[in-house]
């Protein structure tokens, strides 16, 4: 084997086309996901005041927006809604003129190639703000997934193409399986937010999507921070309950999670840079203390030089921007 000073490994990476030969790790627009917050009302374009550049748009001002994308080449985007009417129940998650009943029909109106995903979760819907139903004071898990099952069926009949629970109740994959394949949506893919810890990440993201739970905490339900081989488990059952893609959120707090999962499994595997990730480089960048394009470059990179095949994240649009400059 060869030593300094017969071995130099500075010799490949003299000039730019030796570095592109050797890289390793390819970051392309078509890994990428855009997560969007469409709000029930009409004529609504308001930017979220802890995610500069991301806004709620109602679905009548979807359509530039989406134009926008599509243009891109990004290839899906990932829908959460914020209804006007919350109830125990979460009754408006699951109307066929639900708000994102609305906005899956404007978007397949506008770009019908471009991928809707829709996020499976009540938080958003129910007076309570947590992810499943309350009965007396505990999140009901059982009770809470015929309403997910119901919540997909909806998005799907409204011509969404990829359902990603991201509830985490216990047994939510095989019950919306079997409730798609029934009603005859066998085709229908399940993107299961697998690993979803409970995180301080998502504090812009409660603000954007009206969704902080209003007693407690979501640490009964979401993943303890400092669990690895429990997020295993997880994947392990979104797996055999049916899942197609499997998610490890957040993202770059998380990058041993994500390494871990594909080492051990062979789906494809997704990861998700959450608004808080979004936030911290926004905030840097608008001081002038980091440059934005070589750090969201590099953040997404990582994710995928981890393990991640698909990226979510709120990037995309400039990701994608940069992607095609270079
Ligand atoms: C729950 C949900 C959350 C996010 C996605 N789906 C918030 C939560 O669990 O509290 C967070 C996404 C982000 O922070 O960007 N429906």
């Amino acid at each position: 084997m060869a030593a300094f000073p017969q071995l130099r490994l500075r010799r490949l990476r003299r000039t730019e086309t030796l570095r592109a030969l050797i890289r390793e790790t390819q970051l392309n627009v078509s890994d990428l996901i855009y997560p969007m917050f469409v709000v029930e009302g009409e004529g609504i374009k308001e930017e979220i005041s802890s995610m500069p550049g991301i806004s709620r748009h109602s679905p009548d001002r979807l359509k530039e927006e989406i134009e926008e994308i599509a243009g891109l080449k990004i290839p899906a985007v990932l829908l959460f809604g914020i209804p006007q009417n919350k109830d125990e129940a979460g009754t408006s998650a699951y109307q066929p003129d639900g708000v994102v009943q609305q906005a899956i029909r404007v978007i397949k109106n506008t770009a019908p190639e471009l991928i809707v995903i829709t996020d499976v979760c009540l938080c958003e819907y129910t007076s309570r703000g947590h992810c499943g139903i309350v009965t007396n004071g505990e999140i009901d898990n059982d009770m809470t997934l015929p309403l997910l099952a119901e919540m997909s069926i909806s998005h799907i009949e409204a011509g969404a193409d990829i359902i990603a629970p991201s509830d985490m109740m216990d047994g939510r994959v095989g019950t919306i399986r079997e409730a798609l394949d029934e009603k005859g949506f066998q085709h229908v893919p399940i993107l299961s937010y697998s690993a979803k810890y409970a995180s301080a990440f998502y504090g812009p993201f409660r603000e954007a999507a009206e969704s902080t739970p209003q007693f407690g905490d979501r640490r009964n339900y979401q993943m303890d921070p400092p669990n690895l081989r429990e997020a295993l488990r997880e994947a392990e059952q979104d797996i055999d309950e049916g899942a197609d893609i499997i998610m490890v959120k957040p993202a770059l707090a998380y990058l041993d999670v994500i390494r871990e999962i594909r080492n051990t499994f062979d789906y494809p595997l997704a990861a998700y840079n959450v608004s808080g990730e979004y936030a911290m480089v926004k905030a840097a960048t608008q001081q002038g203390w980091l440059d934005e394009k070589g750090v969201v470059l590099e953040i997404l990179t990582a994710i995928k030089r981890a393990g991640a095949d698909i990226i979510l994240t709120y990037h995309a649009k400039d990701a994608a921007k940069w992607l095609k400059e270079e």
